[in-house]
């Protein structure tokens, strides 16, 4: 069954419904946007509104790089980045590029639900691998590598979609040995890697790019605005040549160019870093004011791990709740969530539930957590 997602962001009013995984109206900068794309178009050059390069504009790839250095913590090269119009797009095309029409790719389970639909349109098959606590298991990983030999293994490393979790520095090193000893590409969706709100998380795969095993997919869509589609692929030189090569890149240039261009200015005149602070802040806030509520509401009825990143609660239930099957009585009373089965490549995950704080404040999730409670009794 293939899942849809609504864009506008905007709710029935009076609706909470946390399936919704957007930021709300007042975290997304439109003064920001402005000022950058101001500062853009007074000093553009006709040949700016060209198609652009195809790994991207140097001088945007160069911005980026500082601006990953000082994300993440470790020297990053422009010479690793090739420009992407967001991870939705990157996936798209990395199963173009890594993978052919019938090849295998391991998921992670659960994973971001919309993924499995972009690989399947790719005619690529799908097999799951659990998480924990601890991110990916790799002694799952060891096991289904014995019978299948995938394309790439697609990780959610850090805040992932939807059990909130990051996985060890330790097991990522083990997930890279084992892609080199096995020969598969592991493409990390590293969406939420600079959304942490308590403490730092594991260095990020793009950090690991030079391996010719590993991608690593970063957004704006996230930290900045989903509607820039915008965002960057992180790789050895050898798999950026190999991206550059697809015929989409090759007809059309550099992905989003404008876009990257305005983007540009919002990483130089260092506005784009103040905003993530300050989304950083109100995450912060909104992760606090949901763990509190289902502390309150929820306690001895569902098990979660509060996240320190990113926009989920994944929560479990007793194996006789079936979240799926409480979705319209949530509609009844002006609430919503995701039913855990979608993010399962399997249709499992039934007594699973999983809830955005992102887009509603701190008295609409006390309302909204208070709301979902009965449906429970
Ligand atoms: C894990 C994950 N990957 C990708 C996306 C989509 O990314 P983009 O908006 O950059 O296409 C999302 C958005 O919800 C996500 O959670």
């Amino acid at each position: 069954m293939s899942q849809t997602v609504a864009f506008d962001g905007a709710p029935p009013p009076g609706t909470i419904n946390f399936g919704i995984g957007q930021p709300s109206a007042d975290l997304l900068p439109v003064e920001l946007v402005r000022e950058a794309s101001a500062a853009f178009f007074d000093e553009a050059q006709p040949f700016e509104l060209n198609y652009g390069v195809v790994h991207g504009d140097k001088g945007f790839l160069q911005s980026l790089a500082g601006f990953l250095s000082r994300g993440y913590g470790s020297e990053t090269s422009s010479e690793e980045l090739f420009v992407s119009g967001g991870n939705s797009q990157a996936l798209d095309m990395v199963s173009v590029v890594f993978a052919d029409p019938g090849d295998t790719v391991f998921v992670e389970e659960p994973s971001y639900f919309l993924a499995f639909q972009i690989f399947r349109d790719h005619g690529l098959n799908i097999v799951g691998i659990p998480v924990d606590d601890n991110g990916l298991c790799v002694e799952s990983l060891k096991k289904a590598l014995q019978t299948h030999s995938p394309a790439f293994l697609y990780t959610i490393p850090s805040y992932h979609n939807p059990s909130g979790q990051c996985t060890t520095e330790s097991r990522r090193a083990e997930i890279v040995e084992l892609a080199q000893q096995h020969d598969f590409l592991i493409v990390a969706d590293e969406v939420y890697q600079l959304l942490y709100y308590f403490e730092n998380p594991p260095a990020a795969y793009g950090s690991m790019a030079a391996s010719d095993h590993v991608v690593s997919l970063g957004s704006f869509a996230k930290i900045l605005a989903p509607g820039m589609r915008l965002g960057w692929i992180q790789s050895s030189p050898r798999l950026r040549v190999r991206l550059a090569a697809s015929g989409f890149i090759n007809s059309g240039g550099s992905i989003n160019h404008i876009s990257s261009l305005i983007t540009r200015k919002a990483i130089d005149n260092g506005s784009l870093e103040s905003h993530i602070d300050a989304l950083k802040v109100a995450y912060r806030s909104r992760v606090e004011a949901m763990d509190e509520a289902l502390r309150e509401h929820f306690d001895g009825i569902a098990v979660w791990t509060r996240p320190n990143g990113g926009y989920f609660f994944w929560l479990r239930f007793d194996e006789s709740v079936e979240t799926a099957l409480l979705l319209d009585e949530a509609r009844k009373v002006e609430a919503g969530f995701q039913a855990g089965n979608v993010f399962s490549s399997t249709g499992g995950l039934r007594n699973f539930m999983r809830l955005s704080f992102a887009h509603y404040n701190e008295h609409d999730i006390r309302e909204g957590v208070a709301r979902i409670r009965p449906l429970f009794d």
